[in-house]
């Protein structure tokens, strides 16, 4: 099979942790070169993966004609410097979330990337649970009927650490929401088919030290008029939240439970009570058989990377485009813009 050769920049952090990992099993992918900060890094990590070339510097691994996309995971703060040099060079990007500082700079880098006629998408690879993907199908059938009410969650223990680039806006842009309200936000607008049109949101930094936000509660109103609360949070034991998802309609419910994070699994329930019922004054729940969901569970890092291998191999339309990523990055932006005002803002 014909193989895309990837290169990868600030490979210590996820790159390390999932996607080097994933993109080892990937069937039309094969890992050239890794960058890091130091040379020290870059070759434990070149050896540690099997990789042909290590760098201490991003224009260097740019420079080598044989990459043909790069995979960049350096701290927010300098994705757009290295987005920039990457569409320069000619290479394909999958860059990790959120695209760029802000909106204003994801919007100046997809013009960028459509200039020099290369692919650009971004890190949402939860939409890759094959649960998540068997949700969409349900919904787009009709089987929830019509969705009118969502949440997902996503939260971490994320106390205060000296120099850490995530806890300053300077280096990171935003706090729990941008960090991790943004995967929550993306895959509800993707199982349900629908973007945000109105967000309100509380936002603030409750109980660590730090600039950004660790806490972050935000409804949004979807297009097709369900509404979205998402809760982002830094400050929640790990073993205390389980990552929830759930989907309500009026034919059924979805729920979720450990679904929403960066390994693919989870429990998932799904009512269907599609038995047109009068009204009922007692409110009873009767137990209904849950769906039994069939999926074949895999790697979500893996399936990331042969996506986007597989629209730079054959010209498929990219699953996450990077605009996904910069919708997206507005409402984070637009909320906490609500939540500063105490409004509710159009998008
Ligand atoms: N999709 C996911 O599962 C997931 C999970 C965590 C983080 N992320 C995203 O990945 C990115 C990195 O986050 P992280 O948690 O890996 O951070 P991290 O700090 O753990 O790792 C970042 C890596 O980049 C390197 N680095 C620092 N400055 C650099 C530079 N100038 N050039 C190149 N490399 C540099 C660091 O040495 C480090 O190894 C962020 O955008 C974050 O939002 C995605």
């Amino acid at each position: 099979m014909n193989k895309v050769k990837w290169g990868v920049i600030g490979a210590g952090g996820i790159a390390d942790r999932r996607t080097l990992p994933g993109l080892m099993l990937a069937k039309n992918a094969e890992l050239v070169s890794v960058m890091e900060v130091n040379m020290e890094l870059a070759e434990k990590l070149r050896v540690k993966y099997n990789a042909k070339k290590a760098f201490d510097n991003a224009d260097d691994l740019l420079a080598d004609p044989e990459i043909q996309a790069v995979y960049i995971a350096s701290p927010v703060v300098f994705h757009k410097e290295h987005v920039q040099k990457a569409a320069n060079a000619g290479k394909h990007i999958l860059v990790e979330k959120p695209v760029a500082f802000s909106v204003e700079d994801g919007k100046e880098l997809i013009e960028l990337c459509k200039e020099k006629n290369v692919l650009i998408a971004t890190g949402f690879m939860i939409r890759f649970n094959a649960y998540h993907q068997e949700m969409k199908k349900l919904i787009a059938e009709g089987k929830l009927g019509k969705v009118v009410s969502c949440r997902a969650q996503m939260t971490c223990w994320y106390p205060d650490i000296p120099g850490a680039w995530r806890q300053q806006y300077a280096t990171s842009g935003g706090g729990s929401m941008m960090d991790m309200g943004v995967h929550c936000l993306d895959l509800i607008q993707y199982i349900v088919g629908s973007k945000a049109k109105k967000v309100v949101g509380f936002t603030d930094t409750k109980v660590f030290n730090y600039e950004v936000e660790d806490s972050a509660s935000v409804v949004v109103q979807l297009e097709n008029g369900a509404n979205a609360y998402i809760d982002a949070y830094f400050n929640i034991p790990d073993a205390a939240a389980k990552g929830f998802l759930e989907i309500y309609g009026t034919k059924g419910s979805i729920l979720a439970e450990g679904t929403i994070g960066q390994v693919e699994g989870g429990k998932v329930k799904i009512v269907i009570s599609d038995d047109a019922l009068g009204y009922d004054a007692q409110q009873e729940r009767v137990d209904v058989k849950p769906l039994e969901l069939n999926v074949e569970l895999g790697n979500i890092y893996t399936k990331e990377i042969e996506s986007f291998s597989n629209s730079v191999l054959t010209g498929a339309p990219l699953e996450v485009p990077a605009e996904d990523g910069i919708q997206v990055q507005n409402v984070v932006e637009k909320s906490y813009e609500a939540s500063k005002n105490g409004k509710i803002i159009d998008l």
